[in-house]
């Protein structure tokens, strides 16, 4: 009885706050988003789907950001997404994913006994690119592979580019294009093609398409690129402070479309051996005690931080120190 009352007030508390009811919550969110759910005689059906979905997203959040954690949960354009409709933002062809065999043969990373300092942040870099929209397209891949080579390009030429993801969708015929693909056949179709073309004039459209791709309006070559000592945390800063930004894979789990702020960490990723969603690590940290990685989505600058993550760093978390790999620009 007691409990009941309890669970009574607290269902009451989280409903309306200060006259905030779910109602408003939903109105609101949908304003922000620009949504509008309603379709002529339905009776609301299509809207109370989502309501319900949204509702239940909200709560846990609400939640999450009530308990102790190292991040916190916020709402996105994802608060309202089936799980099968938030998969369609990742994008990894699993078939091309490497296997541990190979992944012990890579060979150490020469550090050059570089001195690390303890931090490093590449995000407001004079050479980064604003971050991108892969919309609902499985194309992380594509994405993840162009953020180094954009910003290879640009430290050796000294100006800021940007190449054609929809190329890589489009042509190269060993990744699947919307329907997977992997960042290191990318490099190696690139190399083979002639090179990587101009944005503006091969531009994104979220589509597979057909390849139209003309070496005219190659921008930038590939001169090397390959993986990094898997689950070496010190190999990959010294990448990243050698080479700039590093293409990575990871277990994205429900949380992640939700991240908000701190230091991601969640359990939910680790357990599982499966990789389904490529981006980029554009640096490094320390907060509160926690070591992290900057992490470079492809969702648009709304998600997370401005389109960033903090990831926890030196503890594979979510295996994003599996597969990490360079590229430099010729
Ligand atoms: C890409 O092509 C456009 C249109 O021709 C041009 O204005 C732009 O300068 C090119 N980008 C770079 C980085 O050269
Ligand atoms: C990790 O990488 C660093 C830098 O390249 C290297 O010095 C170190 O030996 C590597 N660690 C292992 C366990 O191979």
């Amino acid at each position: 009885m007691k409990l009941f009352f309890v669970l009574a007030a607290l269902a009451m508390a989280v409903s309306v706050v200060n006259g905030y009811s779910d109602d408003d919550a939903w109105k609101d969110y949908k304003k922000k988003h620009k949504l509008d759910y309603n379709i002529a005689g339905d009776d609301g059906r299509r809207d109370g789907l989502r309501k319900k979905i949204f509702l239940a997203q909200r709560e846990r959040i609400n939640k999450h950001n009530s308990e102790s954690n190292n991040y916190l949960q916020a709402l996105s354009e994802f608060s309202v997404m089936t799980a099968w409709e938030k998969k369609q933002f990742l994008g990894i062809d699993s078939s091309r994913v490497p296997s541990a065999e190979f992944l012990k043969s890579i060979p150490v990373f020469n550090s050059q006994n570089r001195k690390l300092p303890p931090n490093l942040d590449y995000r407001d870099d004079t050479c980064m690119p604003e971050v991108k929209n892969q919309g609902g397209c499985g194309s992380c891949w594509a994405f993840a592979a162009m953020t180094p080579l954009e910003f290879s390009q640009c430290k050796a030429n000294g100006k800021l580019v940007d190449l054609s993801e929809q190329q890589l969708v489009s042509c190269d015929s060993v990744s699947s294009g919307c329907n997977g693909g992997w960042y290191v056949s990318a490099y190696n179709y690139l190399q083979n093609s002639g090179g990587s073309a101009n944005e503006t004039l091969y531009p994104y459209t979220a589509q597979t398409g057909v390849c139209q791709f003309q070496t005219s309006t190659v921008e930038t070559k590939v001169s090397t690129y390959g993986y990094i000592q898997s689950q070496n945390a010190t190999a990959m800063q010294a990448a990243l402070q050698q080479y700039g930004p590093i293409a990575v894979a990871l277990n994205v789990v429900d949380s992640f479309y939700g991240y908000g702020s701190g230091v991601y960490d969640d359990k939910a990723c680790d357990g599982v051996y499966m990789i389904n969603h490529a981006v980029v690590i554009v640096g490094w940290g320390k907060l509160k005690g926690v070591d992290y990685w900057i992490v470079r989505n492809s969702w648009g600058p709304g998600w997370g931080a401005n389109g960033y993550i903090l990831i926890e760093r030196g503890v594979n978390k979510c295996l994003i120190e599996l597969y990490p790999a360079y590229v430099k620009a010729a």
